[in-house]
């Protein structure tokens, strides 16, 4: 599917986007080793997250889902079925690297898989630590050189213990996947991380009665714990409402309210990067609910300015930096993105994407070992360009066609439906 949109402004719209991403795959996940049944609301129907309900079926977790309602009956930490065939994540790198660190604990031996893009993606991070924990693994394919570790790979669930350990990459995912295993360990796990990354595994283990303690850097979980089932309000996905954040503030003469959208303090990078731009950002009706604060967001037509985005805000805003480049093409001066190598593993090698199709619209950007500089205001006009089968460079790229003059296509756009159903949607409501 290919999607054409024009140049447009005066955008006024109070509107909703579906639920977060990271904590639909969570509530999923603890859901089923929990005791007891987890109803969730809010979950993001999207590709990735039904890979994971796809999983746990597999593995004999009843899974009922009414609308955006999901209903998990779990059956206890050690309550998994081995599964008949192999488990297939899709495209979801948050599925293949957390149901390792349940798998790792597990009795019983699987095989996991997914698409051409997951086969890519490195999954020795996962590998090292929860192989220092006792967990066994095996790549399917022969190719694949001593110590590393790619999809499709076997594990064996073994006995675990628990390790301390530091991580070599600020990776939420690597986190929690040790996290997980550590609930099936002999003793305390303790992880330091390199900068703060987001935090919905911990709020949630603790949320069903887990006690995981963070210490400055260091998270420490105490090993085996009974985990309750529970009521988990998901608030909407701050980093599907980040394409209209932009949108709001680049396009002219616009405002645009987006309701309910989580707002832990781990992923709202993307409101600091934009408010340090200029942008006109306000939150309200600020709540917590099941541990995880939300609000609404408004944002109006602002005048940016370029800024250098690095270290400790790159985790805070990983999945936002395709589109927060396409705002730096509308910001005076220059934008420096650094220290976001990270990217370069994504679904795609996101910075080599966003260099390469904002250059067609006329961007003066450039490429850099770690991310890329970007002088703004410079002349941008409609274009045909390629998503890379990648949902948020699909959705950054019509961000930029509905702000810039002309027409834009946006090639094979399916991949969407990843993380946003309903994206072009919304736009064409706009
Ligand atoms: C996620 C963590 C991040 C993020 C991904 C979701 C999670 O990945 O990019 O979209 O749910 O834990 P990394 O852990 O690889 O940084």
């Amino acid at each position: 599917m290919d999607y054409n949109v024009k140049g447009k402004q005066n955008l006024k719209a109070s509107l909703t986007v579906p639920g977060d991403k990271s904590i639909s795959h969570r509530s999923v996940m603890l859901g089923s080793i929990a005791t007891g049944k987890t109803h969730v609301k809010g979950f993001l129907m999207g590709e990735d997250c039904i890979s994971t309900i796809s999983c746990f079926r597999q593995m004999g977790i009843k899974i009922e889902i009414s609308g955006t309602d999901v209903t998990i009956y779990g059956n206890g930490l050690h309550g998994l079925k081995a599964p008949e065939e192999t488990l297939n994540v899709g495209n979801s790198g948050t599925t293949i690297r957390l149901l390792s660190g349940i798998l790792a604990g597990s009795g019983f031996k699987s095989r996991l898989t997914g698409d051409s893009s997951i086969q890519k993606r490195p999954m020795d991070r996962i590998f090292t630590p929860l192989s220092l924990m006792g967990a066994k693994f095996k790549n399917l394919k022969d190719s694949i050189p001593e110590g590393k570790l790619f999809a499709p790979f076997e594990i064996t669930g073994s006995a675990l213990k628990g390790i301390s350990y530091v991580l070599p990459v600020a990776s939420a995912q690597v986190k929690s996947a040790i996290l997980l295993a550590s609930l099936y360990a002999e003793g305390e796990t303790k992880i330091t991380e390199p900068e703060a990354t987001r935090d919905h595994t911990e709020i949630m283990l603790n949320h069903m009665g887990a006690s995981i303690i963070k210490e400055g850097a260091e998270i420490v979980s105490g090993g085996e714990v009974i985990l309750n089932g529970c009521e988990i309000d998901v608030p909407a996905d701050i980093s599907s409402a980040a394409y209209f954040m932009v949108i709001g503030t680049i396009c002219k003469n616009s405002v645009i309210t987006i309701k309910n959208v989580g707002l832990n303090p781990t992923r709202t990078g993307i409101i600091t990067a934009l408010r340090q731009m200029g942008a006109n950002i306000e939150t309200t009706g600020v709540k917590t609910i099941s541990g995880e604060t939300r609000g609404d967001i408004t944002v109006s037509s602002s005048k940016l300015k370029g800024i250098t985005i690095s270290k400790e805000l790159i985790p805070l805003l990983i999945d936002e930096i395709p589109v927060l480049a396409v705002a730096a093409c509308f910001a005076e001066g220059t934008t420096i993105i650094k220290d976001a190598e990270e990217l370069k593993v994504k679904e795609s090698n996101r910075i080599k994407a966003m260099v390469t199709e904002l250059k067609k619209f006329g961007a003066d950007i450039t490429e850099t070992g770690d991310g890329m500089i970007i002088n703004g205001k410079t002349p941008l006009k409609g274009t045909k360009v390629l998503s890379y089968n990648d949902h948020r460079i699909a959705m950054s790229l019509a961000v930029l066609g509905l702000a810039c003059e002309g027409s834009t296509t946006v090639l094979d756009c399916k991949c969407v439906n990843i993380s946003f159903p309903g994206f072009f949607d919304i736009i064409n409501k706009l």
